[in-house]
């Protein structure tokens, strides 16, 4: 049964090979300021920076840069963005980049006016912006975090080793993101499958709950299978468009709210990484890739039925004799394999984590009850020590 909900998603996307000029229509609805955010230079490199930049000026608009958005954004960057945003007086946040330029665009569209420390107040405190938001808009250079159609936002302050996300109202969504698969062909492999096990995990976080015969999880089997199918394409020619077009597509759908409508979720999977990414600064796709399988193989015994309709479904197991024990850890198997096939970082002590950092990344785990089993910090840690 579905559980009651609203369901609103309020940005506009442009997708295809023209979407970039398609979206300069966008542009128009926003003054003439534009703070253009954008990350370490690779933008610069494969020629997005020269097209984006062309479609401003074309359409009038005065650029405040703003570079060097790191993967895994930071709580001074954050600072120093909203600090830039306020004294320039801007209309719009372009980001363009990945999820961390996309979340960081967020973080300073609620800080910029905000009279209190942005760290403290939406990620330590949670609390809702009570100042102007300035309006984002957003062109995916990376496929994975979904970032580009929801209202999260992640931010790391390694001083204090938390990372934490804050999902905020609709307000804080993108305007508009454009979602042009060929921006997505200079991503380095690395990158690429990294935010493929993204997608993956997304979708898994919210499938890997409730009992009951909901059509979320109906949506979430089709996106995997998808997304398995192209992501072997892809690994073998990273310029099919068909492949990338499918993979981009498939992230902005596994987290835009749409299949966790009517039931419970999960996220312990990214509890637990964002904790790995405070103590270690590393890829987020592959701190979740390192933890997956020892935390499902803790909790299949508590959500057997699902993880043998995984199988089934998913997987396309031969299941028939099997316990619905042997039919789930079957599904992990499968599962696994294809982790190994995309060259994903499966051990944690691969992303330079170490066995005397598990306290500490134990502590920084959030605990979340949604899925098929409540953890313990005991769980927790058993689960980072077989991850090792
Ligand atoms: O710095 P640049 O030059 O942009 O290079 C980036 C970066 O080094 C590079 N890259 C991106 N597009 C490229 C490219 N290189 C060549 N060609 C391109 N077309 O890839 C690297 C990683 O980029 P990043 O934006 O950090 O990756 P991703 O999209 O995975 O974003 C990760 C951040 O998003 C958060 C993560 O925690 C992390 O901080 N998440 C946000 C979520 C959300 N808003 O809902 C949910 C996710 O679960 C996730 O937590
Ligand atoms: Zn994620």
């Amino acid at each position: 049964m579905l559980g009651s909900f609203s369901y609103h998603n309020a940005t506009k996307l442009y997708f295809g090979a023209d979407a970039l000029q398609l979206a300069g229509e966008e542009l128009q609805k926003y003054g003439k300021r534009v703070q253009l955010i954008y990350g370490g230079g690779s933008i610069k490199r494969n020629g997005i920076y020269d097209s984006v930049v062309s479609l401003l000026r074309e359409n009038g608009k005065e650029i405040i840069e703003d570079s060097g958005v790191m993967p895994n954004p930071t709580a001074d960057k954050l600072r120093e963005g909203a600090k830039l945003a306020r004294e320039n007086g801007v209309d719009l946040l372009l980001a363009v980049g990945g999820g961390s330029c996309c979340d960081y665009a967020k973080a300073v569209s609620v800080s910029a006016y905000c009279n209190d420390d942005p760290w403290e107040k939406y990620f330590i405190r949670f609390e809702e912006p009570d100042c102007p938001i300035i309006p984002v808009g957003c062109v995916l250079t990376m496929a994975g975090t979904g970032s580009e159609m929801n209202a999260g936002s992640v931010i790391t302050n390694h001083e204090q080793k938390l990372k934490i996300g804050h999902v905020f109202g609709s307000e804080v969504m993108p305007k508009f993101s454009v979602l042009n698969p060929e921006f997505t062909y200079s991503l380095p492999q690395y990158q690429m499958v990294a935010g493929i096990y993204d997608i993956f995990n997304h979708i898994c976080e919210q499938y890997f709950s409730g009992e009951d015969d909901n059509t979320s999880d109906y949506l979430a089997e089709g996106l995997m299978k998808s997304l398995i199918h192209s992501s072997r394409i892809a690994l073998k020619n990273p310029t099919d468009y068909e492949a990338r077009s499918n993979i981009m597509w498939t992230a902005t759908w596994a987290l835009n709210t749409l299949i966790s409508r009517g039931k419970t979720t999960d996220w312990m999977v990214h509890m637990l990484g964002q904790a790995v990414g405070a103590y270690t600064d590393a890829t987020h796709g592959m701190t979740l890739a390192a933890v997956s399988l020892p935390y499902y193989r803790l909790i299949l015994p508590c959500g057997v039925r699902k993880f043998r309709r995984f199988a089934e479904n998913v997987w396309n197991v031969q299941t028939d004799g099997m316990s619905d024990e042997q039919a789930g850890a079957a599904g992990l198997e499968a599962m696994e394999a294809w982790m190994r096939e995309l060259g994903l970082v499966m051990k944690l002590s691969d992303l330079g984590a170490d066995a005397s950092m598990l306290d500490g990344i134990t502590e920084a785990t959030i605990m979340l009850e949604g899925g098929y089993k409540k953890l313990t910090k005991e769980d927790v840690r058993t689960v980072l020590q077989n991850s090792l």
